[in-house]
């Protein structure tokens, strides 16, 4: 039985899809109501090994690997100065973090991160970038979902 609801810090885990674009909305709406700070953080994966820049990885011109980062990390730093606006639009108190998947799960590093960071709400999209929509949430949102040491919010 939880007693009191304390919502200081969210945590939007953001892909730059769409959904998650929605997420930094509500999210933004729910800080201004409930006066909490925002935390949008987005992790980006490690290199699949089967393509032609993970056997680069793999065998040699490690060059390339990290130019290669480099550059999802520059892009990701531009979309996501767009959400941190969107959320100090609503007077919102908002940082951003980019964490580069280490332990080979996204979903991992994003409940770590929550954990660390003491947060009292996650709110991810249900879908991110994936083309295969058979599933009604994606592997991201569905693991966050199970395995997070507070509430998850998954918002359409
Ligand atoms: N790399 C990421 N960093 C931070 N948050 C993410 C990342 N990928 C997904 N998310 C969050 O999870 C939500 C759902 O995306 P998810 O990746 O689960 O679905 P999908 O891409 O449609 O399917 P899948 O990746 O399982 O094939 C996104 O809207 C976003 O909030
Ligand atoms: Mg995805």
């Amino acid at each position: 039985m939880v007693n009191e609801v304390s919502i200081r810090k969210i945590l939007v885990a953001v892909d730059g899809s769409a959904p998650s674009e929605n997420a930094v909305g509500y999210a933004a709406r729910l800080a201004e109501v409930v006066k909490a700070e925002v935390l949008l953080m987005h992790v980006i994966e490690d290199i699949k090994m089967g393509g032609a820049i993970g056997l680069q990885a793999k065998y040699g011109n490690i060059s390339l690997v990290e130019g290669y980062n480099r550059a999802r990390k520059e892009s990701a730093l531009q979309w996501m100065a767009l959400l941190e606006a969107k959320a100090r639009d609503k007077k919102v108190k908002a940082k951003s973090e980019i964490l580069y998947d280490t332990s080979n799960s996204v979903t991992g590093t994003v409940v770590d991160y929550a954990k660390r960071n003491n947060v009292d709400l996650i709110v991810v999209g249900t879908r991110g970038h994936s083309k295969f929509k058979q599933l009604l949430v994606g592997s991201v949102a569905s693991g966050v979902s199970q395995h997070a040491h507070c509430p998850v919010l998954v918002v359409r």
